[in-house]
């Protein structure tokens, strides 16, 4: 089949919306990476995607909704803490997890009694949703363990014969997938890290990063599978301070192997490694998260062997970076 790379204008966007009722399968972008959606009433078409990406079938999908009247659809209703947080943080970065009604099929949730739900702010997203007038079911529009897709061109890269259409709406404003979270007793709960950080939730309740349920099993079933992996093996460098990283990546810089660089400003020489990535000034955690993954990839075109990155502070949007490279990483030293 032939993939098509369209501009969202109307009349694209009304062929997307007919596809997604003709139980096909787009890629579309989002403000956190692009999606691969689905009607998520059609388990034909949600089937698909899990095929696209040769996704393990425990893993569930999110659902996206353009008005808070969709919601109603899919969940039961919110308590106040739940209510609170899609007031304050939709639309926007952020999926919760609610109790799922039993009309959303089996195989989006893999069977679970709860749901993922979010609405994108991108206002492609939103439009392609109302125009199909139903959620939209989709994961991130990467095959299974490759870092998520921040353009059209890298959903094409991964699904080039394997769907119909890819809407292009430029490159995405974060670069990494939504705040996963999850109300337990009055308790915010975070899932997977996001944009939407543990400092922003704590001023509406308590809130802790929560990977495993008391009784040891994942809270997020994604939790158990490989992630945001590259061709290229990722070292990640750690230490508290420029002069402790700095030290440790002249160690790991080797002139046989085609080596890269992804990091802050003044740590290493441009000129020791094939390509660099070098975030310069301050308060550049924004455009690490943006553009992590885009490296990734494009070390991955050029044949890059090895790619070298280091840590940065776990504060904020930190955290979430921290918890993509120590996933995709091979090497931490
Ligand atoms: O930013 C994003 O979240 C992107 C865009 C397209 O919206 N989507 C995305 O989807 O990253 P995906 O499928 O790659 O990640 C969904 C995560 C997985 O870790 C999955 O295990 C978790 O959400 N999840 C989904 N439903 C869940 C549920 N009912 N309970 C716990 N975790 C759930
Ligand atoms: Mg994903």
């Amino acid at each position: 089949m032939e993939t098509k790379v369209l501009k969202a204008n109307r009349t694209n966007i009304e062929y997307a919306a007919r596809l997604i009722m003709q139980d096909e399968i787009i890629g579309f972008p989002t403000e956190t990476v692009y999606g691969l959606g689905a009607n998520v009433f059609s388990k034909k078409a949600v089937a698909k995607i899990f095929k696209a990406k040769d996704r393990p079938a425990d893993n569930p999908l999110i659902v996206h909704i353009a008005e808070l009247s969709q919601l109603e659809e899919i969940a039961f209703n919110l308590n106040n803490l739940e209510k609170q947080i899609v007031d304050l943080f939709w639309p926007g970065p952020l999926s919760i997890i609610l109790k799922v009604k039993p009309v959303i099929p089996k195989i989006v949730t893999a069977g679970l009694d709860t749901v993922a739900v979010r609405m994108p702010a991108h206002p492609i997203a939103k439009q392609i949703i109302n125009a199909a007038n139903v959620p939209i079911a989709a994961p991130s529009a990467n095959l299974s363990s490759k870092p998520s897709a921040t353009s059209a061109q890298y959903v094409l890269d991964d699904f080039k014969g394997k769907i119909l259409l890819i809407i292009d709406g430029d490159s995405c404003q974060f670069g990494l997938e939504s705040t996963v979270v999850k109300v337990t007793n009055g308790q915010i709960n975070i899932l997977r890290p996001g944009a939407i950080t543990k400092e922003m939730l704590e001023k509406v309740a308590p809130t802790e990063y929560k990977k495993f349920q008391q009784d040891g099993t994942p809270m997020s079933p994604g939790v158990k599978h490989p992630h945001y992996n590259p061709n290229a093996k990722v070292i990640l460098v750690m230490g508290d301070n420029k002069r402790e990283i700095k030290e440790k990546i002249y160690i790991a810089k080797n002139k046989t192997k085609k080596q890269a660089f992804y990091g802050f400003d003044k740590i290493v020489d441009e000129k020791d490694f094939v390509i660099s990535m070098i975030l310069k000034g301050e308060d550049c955690l924004y455009e690490y998260a943006k553009n992590l993954y885009s490296f990734f990839r494009d070390c991955d075109k050029i044949g890059i062997e090895e790619i070298i990155t280091h840590q940065v502070p776990a504060k904020g949007l930190g955290h979430a970076i921290m918890n993509r490279i120590n996933k995709a990483s091979d090497l931490v030293v």
